[in-house]
């Protein structure tokens, strides 16, 4: 009973084998037998990378999160601007401004060939407002302005609630910024000359600058600029005192080392990193405006473990245009990055590549391989069978 349902399952053998006796080996078939061995492996591991490798699925959507805060982070250089002239400034169409450097951001002097100046580490530039933030500044540049707490010296006319009294060089400025009111002539005012306010700018007019570190912005359009001066507000107008420093002309040649907007996730492009802008331009006075539009494109990241990132990419487009800083010219010199938001999100999600798809493609690879090789091999047989045949047919007649 058992051995009539053996013999009958043989039937459905769709692999019959030829009889050993009528096999013949020859060297063809092994050298093609080699070379197909060789081509499954490398097919093999080519198709296993790909199967190791992640899947990433990229889908848009309407951005539809709200009343999220935005990081930028920046790491540019400045070749031919001396920290000392630079400030940093957001506003955004919100009318929300974060005047001049934050805590979050350093600025590191940098010689002519751009070389760190390592007598001072990166100091956090503090906002400066206020007369308590007189304790924290540190008096080392002269004695003469080691300030004692009643001690109030005047501000020139700036006094106001937030500064009443103007103790540092410093502080006039901001005193005069808070005002409204261009700060031209530090040779007129003691505090500045104490502190030898005009030899520090001499000292520095040579120098370069680095200034890095991030900044916390709403998720609206806006615009983080670099430019000379202090600025203020004057008459709802956003004006930077470019006189301050007796200097008319501003080189603003500038390497990008870093500009992104929030974390990064793995493969992630910087499109501005590592650009350097050459200002070939040379003006009687000011100095190019560079003027880089950024559209930026939210973007929400699921890693395969389940984590999930929230950050942006960006797009951008780049303008030059030359600010002469005289009256009747508008623009200032500088870089400035105005950001917009798109209103799509691109969600990009981590999927593991399927295991049956790769068994599939391993088999199509075996087999495949396999078969084209014996019909290689079968027809390098017959025909040199054919041809020997031949051959011994001219020889015999
Ligand atoms: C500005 O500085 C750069 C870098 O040092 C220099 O190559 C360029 O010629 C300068 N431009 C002008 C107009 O002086």
């Amino acid at each position: 009973m058992a051995s009539g349902f053996v013999s009958r399952l043989k039937q459905f053998d769709a692999y019959p084998k030829t009889l050993e006796d009528f096999r013949v080996k020859t060297y063809g078939g092994a050298t093609i037998t080699l070379l197909s061995g060789a081509i499954i492996v490398i097919l093999f591991l080519s198709e296993l990378a790909y199967f190791l490798s992640t899947d990433i699925r990229e889908e848009l959507y309407v951005d539809t999160s709200r009343g999220e805060k935005m990081k930028i982070n920046f790491d540019l250089s400045f070749q031919r601007m001396p920290c000392l002239y630079l400030s940093i400034d957001a506003m955004d169409v919100s009318g929300e401004h974060q005047l001049d450097v934050l805590h979050s951001v350093f600025k590191q002097r940098l010689t002519t060939d751009g070389q760190p100046i390592t007598e001072e580490k990166p100091q956090p530039v503090e906002m400066g407002t206020g007369p308590e933030g007189n304790e924290t500044t540190p008096t080392e540049t002269a004695p003469a302005v080691v300030v004692k707490d009643d001690v109030c010296k005047s501000c020139y006319g700036a006094e106001s609630p937030e500064i009443p009294c103007c103790n540092t060089c410093e502080q006039v400025r901001e005193a005069y910024r808070i005002k409204g009111w261009a700060f031209n002539n530090p040779t007129g005012i003691s505090q500045c000359i104490n502190e030898g306010w005009t030899d520090k700018i001499k000292d520095q007019v040579n120098e370069g600058c680095n200034i890095r570190g991030y900044i916390e912005v709403s998720k609206v359009a806006g615009n983080i600029h670099f430019a000379p001066g202090k600025s203020f507000q004057q008459h709802s107008v956003h004006v930077h005192d470019l006189q301050s420093f007796g200097v008319k002309k501003f080189n603003f040649t500038h390497t990008i080392g870093h500009l992104s907007f929030g974390e990064d996730y793995p493969g992630q492009l910087h499109p501005l990193n590592g650009y350097t802008q050459v200002q070939q331009v040379d003006l009687p006075t000011g100095g190019l405006m560079y003027q880089y539009f950024i559209k930026v494109v939210p973007t929400i990241y699921h890693k395969l473990s389940g984590e999930l990132l929230r950050t942006n990419q960006f797009s951008v487009t780049k303008h030059s245009k030359e600010a002469r800083a005289v009256a009747g010219h508008s623009g200032l010199p500088g870089v400035f990055f105005m950001y917009d938001l798109s209103p799509m999100m691109v969600q990009l999600t981590e999927h593991r590549r399927s295991f049956t798809h790769f068994l599939t493609g391993v088999c199509a690879i075996v087999g495949g391989v396999f078969t084209v090789a014996g019909m290689l091999d079968g027809m390098l047989y017959h025909s040199a069978r054919a041809l020997r045949k031949k051959i011994d047919l001219g020889k015999a007649s």
